[in-house]
Formats: structure tokens, C-alpha cells, sequence
């Protein structure tokens, strides 16, 4: 252990294992802590994240500050080898703070303000919560910001996660949110412009007359909401820089948050850039949807974004040991998937699998909640056996997964503002659950085994021979002309219906698509099949079946592909193809299922040269993620399968972790995780 901090390397040296420890909850029982030790050894734990919801334990009262018992317990784990992600604990609020304080309690968009209770729902523009915690946070950096045992800090918990709570609307926040239009805006009539605000009557004459969306007042100027959006997640962003400069206030050790996915009200793509380390919590809903695979596959999505977001391994932060307690059915995960749904994370990027948590709580609302040690067996669980057994497999791998990272060539586009305009549009289908619509996107590459990042529109797109832009229904910024230079420059873009509608104010293009040039294609008007009427896509000799949406587009330039059969737009473009530049753009009209999409990202991950590199087909529910590094690449190849699974290599590998060869035809047992390295023979091919 001795490396993991040899002088001040800004991220973690090695693979961790362990998670969330809470022994504030457990002080006055000193054998339940000297088990935790033991047993977190047996574990091949290297360590914990501490203090998250300690903030009544650690300032009892105002300005007290009670830091000795946390001292005692981190000195004890660096002494056993075990290191600390320190939190700073804002996640939850002490009663003498919401009870003194009422503006710390968020007030939410009924008016209504909170009492004390629950977690994750302090107002970030509160004056008196911004004291309280610069107090706090930089107490604690100058208390543990050199102990030697300290890996990172985790800021609060989850910021934002609070359902409902997400956004304030208290006096404060309306303030801050009329200073941040002001600083957007400069004059009110580019505010009125932006917002189209002689629709019904909403022209804006004084900043005071401004209002968040509340369901008391004004909830359909999509101007405003989506700027409201906007506010939300950059005013929780300033509160977390503003916890990030205290803990650095006396250490340099790097700062992190737990992030959750595709978490709507925060747009993580920002975020990710006032941070050193990016983490995500990850609970898919394992043995528990129609389609068994669908939880890999988000999973698989998440954990994409999450790397995607700094281009660099994540950690996994939070993840469950078997059951959460919160699922509407929380059932047991089967033997074998908690490794493999551990090295899925890594095979995406993770440099750390952890928990929350490690030993289950006595009482609480999440006493239920799956953990390393439970309420009565200590080890003897088949948990902690199959914990303990990851710990050690991970303990082996680290040194050959530290030196890689994904590097896909190929993206696809998620952007948060596009989201929350979509979602807001009041058009084709309402409600719009965006991600659901572009989920099935993303499934084919998982199921060819092609490994992408997630970009939004700000991300560059160099490095990319293939963009995938489904549902890209806002253009921001200068998007179009990146897309354009793309594509003149030899790259593969795809784009669908429900594209180029709006730009970044929410206005709608007029004259013609951005990219109608780029696409060789004039856009006219966007069908929901009627639900009644059946309709297909012919594409070839094949015919595809029809789902929602339907756009209807003229070829100007563009060679169709494929076409629609029925209705009023039969023989309509469903599928068409433009040579632009050295490039080529593609643009999807109709919204077909699963089968098409695969055939359509086969066609393009072959024209781009992004196809699976070691199998050339895989079966239903195995894929292969690839980490690259300087000697050369690990395959994670994972069966999601409760069968066993026959894979066909297409080049000889060793094994990452016995060092055999294998090659040819080999069969994965049920829900099995190989490793398999080319380096050797890519290095010696290289030296000839
Ligand atoms: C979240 C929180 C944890 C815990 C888990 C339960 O991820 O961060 O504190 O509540 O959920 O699954
Ligand atoms: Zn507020």
C-alpha cells in the first residue's frame, strides 16, 4: 500500500476497492470497529469513504467542532492499510442548523418551504448555509488535508438527488436567478427576444417581475424554463466550486462527487470541469425488467457518460453488494453478478469498485439495504465470500488496469440542454421521456461490442471518425458548423428525426434544417403513427417495423436508402445518405426498432472502421469493452447470460490474469467476466 500516495499524485495509483463506512453510527460499540478492521482486510478492502452524513457528530452544535473520534478512525485504517475518501458531510443538515436557520431549508414550487428532515435539500443560495459549511469544510481541511492517509474528498452526497427538492425557489434563489439572467441577457429586450415573451402576453418591462416556473405562476414559456434549468444546475455548481476552494483551503489532495448518470436537473458536462476526479453511484435493476439485458445495457450508458465526461477513468463510487432496499422489487443479485457487474464499471473505465456500504446500519431508513458485512454473519455470507474474492481478483488486475483507458473512435451525442428543451416542446409525443427515445440508440453498439463515448454539444469531435446524433433537437452554440467541418474532414455523422428544431433560446429555425446541406435533405413535418395503422421501413430486401415517429423529408442531393411502405408518405425517404467533403452524413427519418438500428450502426461502424476489435459477432447478451494503454489493449468480455455463451475470437490473446493464450472458439461460463490482452504480441508485431 505503501505507493497508493507517493508524493502528491493527483488520482489514486491503484485500483481501490471498498465504499461508504459509517462509524459515527457505531462509537460507543468499540468491537464493531475492530471487527470492521479485520474484516475489511479479509475483504481485500483498501478503502473507505468516511463522514458523508457526520455533520451532527462532527459540529454538534454551531461552531463546535468534534473531530477527534474521526482522527482515532482514519489513523486506525492508514494504519492497517486502509485509505480514506473524506467527505465533507453538507448531505445532511444537523437540526440546529435547519432549526435556527429557516432559509437553509429549500422552499419548492409550490411555495411550500421544508422543515428538518431527510437529505440532499439545503437551498445553495442560502447566505447562512454557504457560512456553515465554508466553516466546516475547511475545518476539516486543515485537520486531515495532510494526513497521510487521505486519498480524495468527496463533496456533499448526491447534490441535488432529492426528487421533487431539486430546485429552490426561495427569495434568494428568485435573486440569484434575475442577477444570472441579467449577466446571460445584458438588456431585457434580448431577454424578451430570446424568450418570445409577446406569447400570451409575457413581455418582461423590470427584472422584479421575473419568477422561477412554479405551478402557481407561469410553467409553459419554454424560455424560461429551460433558463430556469440552466440556474438550477450552475447555482447547485457554484455552491459545490464554493465547497471544492475549502477543502482545498489546506490540502491539494483531489476533489470529487458522486454523480448519477444521466441525472436530469444537473448537466454534468459542466460540472465535471471543477472537478479532479469524476465518480458515479450505480444501482441498475438487476434480474428486475421485461428485458434481462436492459440493466447491463444502462448500466453500460452510464458508465460511458461518466468517463466520457473528463475523458479519464472514473471512479465507482457507490454500487450494491447484492439487494438496495429500494427498488420496487429488490431482489438478490444471482451468484457471479456482482463480479461481473463490478467489472463492467471497470471494463467502462471505473478505476475502483465501492459500496454503499459497508456494514448494514442497525436502524434508519436503509437498514435493509444490501451491504459488505450484515446485521448477524460477519464473513460467513455468500457476500462477503464473493466480495472478498472480487477484492482479491482486482487486487491482481490493478497494475495492468491502472495503465489503460478507453479511446473510442467513435461518440454518440447527449447533450443535458437538449434534453431538457425536448422534454419540454409540448410536440409529437406528450410526455417525451427523452431517454428512453435514445436509449435504443446507444443498446447497438453495446450488443456489437463497440465501445463509445458520450459527447454533448460543446464536447470537440476531433479524434471521432463516427458521430451518432439521435434526437438532437436543439442546435447550441456553434454545433452546426462543427458538425459541417466533421464532415467535410472525412467523418461518419448520423442524425435522426426530431433533429435541428431549435436553436440554443429555444426558437425555431427558420428557413431550412442547420444542416440541411450537410444532409442532402429538405425537412418538412413529423408524423406520430397513428396508433391504429401498422407502417413499415423497406431498406433493401428487409422490412422494419414503424414505432412513433415519423419525419417526413425530401431527398435534395441525398440517395435514399430506405423508404416508408404505407400511409400518406409512402415511398418517402426513411433512411437517406449524403456524400459531403471527404465525409458522409446520414440521416434517419423513421423511428424503427432494435433490428434496424443494429443493421444501420453495423453499416456505419464498418464505414467508419469501429467495429468490435476481437470478435467479429457475438451472441445475444455478451459484449466486449476495450481499455487501451501504451502496450497494447485489455478486453473485458462479459456474458450477461444465466447460460453459458459461445464467443469466437478473432485474433489469439492471453489471458490477463492466468497468462495462458487462448484463441479460436471459447465458451464463457453464466455470467462470466474474462480479461484477455494483446499487448505481447501487438509489441512484438511492432518490433519487427
Ligand atoms: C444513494 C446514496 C447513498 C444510499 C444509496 C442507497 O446512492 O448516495 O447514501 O442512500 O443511494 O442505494
Ligand atoms: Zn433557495
Amino acid at each position: 500500500m505503501e505507493n497508493i500516495r507517493s508524493g502528491k499524485p493527483p488520482l489514486p495509483t491503484r485500483l481501490l476497492h471498498g465504499g461508504d463506512y459509517n462509524p459515527d453510527q457505531w462509537l460507543d460499540c468499540p468491537e464493531v470497529l475492530e471487527e470492521d478492521i479485520v474484516l475489511m482486510k479479509k475483504a481485500h478492502v483498501n478503502c473507505v469513504s468516511l463522514g458523508i452524513f457526520a455533520w451532527s457528530r462532527l459540529e454538534p452544535e454551531e461552531g463546535r467542532f468534534d473531530f477527534d473520534w474521526l482522527e482515532k478512525i482514519m489513523d486506525n485504517l492508514y494504519e492497517n492499510g486502509i485509505y480514506t475518501i473524506l467527505a465533507t458531510p453538507t448531505g445532511a443538515m444537523p437540526h440546529w442548523l435547519t432549526d435556527t436557520y429557516e432559509e437553509v431549508n429549500k422552499v419548492n414550487k409550490e411555495g411550500k418551504r421544508r422543515i428538518h428532515g431527510q437529505r440532499h435539500n439545503f437551498c445553495p443560495s442560502s447566505p447562512v448555509m454557504r457560512e456553515r459549511t465554508r466553516a466546516i469544510d475547511t475545518a476539516l481541511s486543515r485537520r486531515f488535508g495532510h494526513h497521510p492517509g487521505l486519498l480524495a474528498w468527496h463533496l456533499s452526497n448526491e447534490y441535488g438527488g432529492d426528487g421533487d427538492w431539486t430546485d429552490c425557489h426561495c427569495p434568494h434563489c428568485q435573486a440569484n436567478f434575475r442577477k444570472w439572467l441579467q449577466n446571460r441577457y445584458g438588456t431585457l429586450d434580448n431577454l424578451n427576444h430570446a424568450w418570445w415573451s409577446g406569447f400570451w402576453s409575457n413581455v418582461v418591462t423590470s427584472w422584479e417581475q421575473i419568477h422561477s416556473p412554479v405551478t402557481y405562476g407561469e410553467m409553459t414559456l419554454h424560455g424560461l424554463k429551460l433558463d430556469w434549468k440552466r440556474f438550477v444546475s450552475e447555482q447547485m455548481l457554484d455552491f459545490c466550486k464554493a465547497e471544492a476552494d475549502a477543502v482545498r483551503t489546506y490540502s491539494d489532495a483531489p476533489v470529487t462527487i458522486n454523480m448519477m448518470g444521466p441525472f436530469d436537473p444537473l448537466n454534468y458536462f459542466q460540472w465535471a470541469k471543477e472537478l479532479d476526479i469524476v465518480s458515479e453511484d450505480s444501482y441498475p435493476f438487476w434480474h428486475s425488467q421485461e428485458d434481462p439485458l436492459d440493466p447491463a445495457v444502462m448500466a453500460a450508458f452510464r458508465y460511458s457518460l461518466i468517463r466520457s465526461l473528463k475523458k479519464q477513468p472514473f471512479l465507482l463510487m457507490e454500487s450494491v453488494t447484492s439487494a438496495v432496499n429500494w427498488h420496487p422489487r429488490c431482489t438478490l443479485k444471482r451468484p457471479g453478478v456482482h463480479e461481473l457487474s463490478s467489472l463492467q464499471a471497470v471494463a467502462h473505465g471505473s478505476n475502483s469498485v465501492q459500496y454503499f456500504q459497508w456494514r448494514k446500519s442497525r436502524g434508519g431508513s436503509e437498514k435493509f439495504h444490501g451491504a459488505v458485512v450484515d446485521h448477524r454473519n460477519g464473513e460467513n455470507t455468500r457476500v462477503f465470500r464473493e466480495v472478498a474474492h472480487l477484492g482479491q481478483r482486482l487486487e491482481g488486475l490493478s497494475d495492468k488496469v491502472m495503465k489503460t483507458c478507453n479511446r473510442p473512435r467513435a461518440a454518440i451525442v447527449f447533450d443535458w440542454e437538449n434534453r431538457w428543451a425536448a422534454e419540454d416542446a409540448q410536440a409529437i409525443v406528450n410526455p417525451l421521456n427523452f431517454l428512453e427515445k435514445w436509449m435504443p440508440w446507444f443498446r447497438p453498439f453495446w450488443e456489437q461490442g463497440v465501445d463509445v463515448d458520450i459527447v454533448d454539444m460543446d464536447c470537440g469531435l476531433e479524434g471521432y471518425s463516427l458521430v451518432v446524433a439521435p434526437l438532437n433537437y436543439m442546435y447550441r452554440g456553434d454545433y452546426a458548423q462543427r458538425v459541417r467541418a466533421f464532415v467535410e474532414g472525412g467523418g461518419t455523422y448520423v442524425t435522426s428525426y426530431w433533429s435541428g428544431e431549435v436553436d440554443e433560446h429555444d426558437l425555431c429555425f427558420l428557413g431550412h434544417h442547420p444542416l440541411s446541406d450537410v444532409l442532402g435533405i429538405r425537412t418538412e413535418d413529423i408524423d406520430v403513427r397513428p396508433v391504429n395503422m401498422e407502417n413499415e421501413v423497406i431498406w433493401g430486401k428487409k422490412r422494419y417495423p414503424v414505432m412513433d415517429l415519423c419525419a417526413i423529408v425530401h431527398p435534395e442531393g441525398a440517395q435514399v436508402l430506405a423508404e416508408y411502405a404505407r400511409d400518406f408518405y409512402a415511398g418517402f425517404p426513411a433512411l437517406t445518405r449524403h456524400s459531403f467533403g471527404r465525409g458522409t452524413a446520414y440521416f434517419a427519418a423513421a423511428e424503427c426498432g432494435g433490428e434496424f438500428l443494429g443493421d444501420l450502426v453495423k453499416l456505419v461502424t464498418e464505414e467508419s472502421g469501429n467495429t468490435c476489435a476481437l470478435c467479429s459477432a457475438l451472441p445475444r447478451g455478451v459484449t466486449v469493452t476495450e481499455r487501451k494503454g501504451g502496450e497494447g489493449s485489455l478486453f473485458f468480455l462479459q456474458n450477461f447470460n444465466p447460460e453459458p455463451a459461445a464467443v469466437i475470437l478473432g485474433k489469439a490473446c492471453l489471458d490477463a490474469e492466468t497468462g495462458d493464450t487462448v484463441t479460436g472458439a471459447i465458451t464463457l461460463t453464466p455470467y462470466e467476466c474474462r480479461i484477455l490482452e494483446n499487448g505481447k504480441e501487438g509489441e512484438s508485431a511492432r518490433e519487427k
